[in-house]
């Protein structure tokens, strides 16, 4: 990675290399995940701060597991167990925390833009862990890395991206990620749901789930975000099951035998996805959980190197 690189916004600031050394690395992580001792004392004397202000299971709990399998100190922080609620900004929380002596910020939060604000402002290193409808590098960054993994390349691959575009932070990082890498992409749901921004991610549009299926190696499922959705952007969660559904019936008729089946999580078993389909053996979703621990140990290393190089002089 970039030795000046303070921070790990998005995928937009990394470059195809850094990208590269990023899963390479990760792969390294893995092999202490699968010692019988997985610890390594790789982050000793380094302290991570995990403030999520939005809930999570995946992201907070595979960044917890990584600080620890690498021996860092690390706390974690919630908006209603932290002084927010009392009226403190996002700014002084992260002073705060920072004034601890805290080397990296792990953030999710609401507001796009929330991590780059901090990282400005702050000498601490600054990772987002998603930030509102913006981008969520770090899942791109082992959805690629389980991509990796399943075809042994990126390149090339026909990979569609299904359900609500418009509000996801996932599919825009995943996209960026895939268009450095060489992929070709297709998003696809309904029209309402398709942001103005495609066109410079090069992605091609499909309006037509049963057409979209077809040919791809990948197909990226996507849950709908009511929360984040201020009008109603569909006629009824009927009519969109009705439609963009994944059904085993529809993924044997139309999809290609070899195809295999992502999903970020978390999943709405019987809206995006039936539930056969997300448990069958098309379906990559728990081993997308598993990379993320070592993709999450391999950023947190490479963000620290510096110091810990210093640490070593
Ligand atoms: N994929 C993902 O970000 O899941 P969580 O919201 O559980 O972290």
């Amino acid at each position: 990675m970039n030795p000046n690189r303070k921070d790990l916004l998005g995928i937009q600031d990394l470059s195809k290399e850094e990208i590269g050394e990023i899963l390479t690395t990760a792969e390294s992580m893995e092999e202490i995940l699968k010692r019988p001792i997985k610890k390594a004392p790789t982050l000793r004397g380094i302290t991570i701060a995990n403030l999520f202000f939005e809930p999570s299971t995946r992201t907070l709990n595979s960044f917890a597991l990584a600080e620890k399998r690498l021996s860092a100190d690390s706390i974690n922080l919630s908006a209603s167990s932290s002084s927010v609620l009392k009226g403190e900004t996002l700014l002084d929380t992260a002073k705060n925390i920072e004034a601890m002596e805290v080397d990296i910020i792990v953030i999710r939060h609401s507001t796009p833009g929330a991590p780059h604000f901090l990282a400005n402002r702050l000498d601490a290193s600054v990772v987002n862990a998603g930030d509102g409808c913006h981008e969520h590098p770090t899942q791109a960054l082992l959805d690629l890395m389980t991509i990796k993994k399943k075809f042994s390349k990126i390149k090339d691959l026909e990979v569609a991206i299904i359900g609500d575009i418009k509000h996801s932070r996932v599919a825009r990082s995943l996209i960026l990620g895939l268009n450095k890498m060489g992929a070709k992409v297709t998003v696809c749901g309904p029209p309402t749901l398709i942001p103005q921004w495609m066109d410079p991610f090069e992605s091609k549009v499909e309006y037509n789930f049963e057409e979209v299926l077809k040919g791809k190696n990948i197909l990226y499922l996507l849950r709908i975000q009511k929360e984040r959705q201020k009008e109603s952007f569909l006629p009824s969660i009927r009519e969109y099951i009705k439609s963009y559904c994944l059904t085993y019936e529809k993924l044997k008729k139309f999809a290609s035998p070899d195809v295999v089946i992502m999903h970020p999580g978390p999943i709405n078993r019987g809206v995006e996805i039936e539930s056969r389909v997300a448990d069958s053996e098309y379906s990559l979703i728990l081993n997308q959980v598993i990379t993320g621990v070592a993709i999450r140990m391999s950023i947190l290393y490479l963000l620290s190197k510096r110091k810990i190089d210093g640490f070593n002089d």
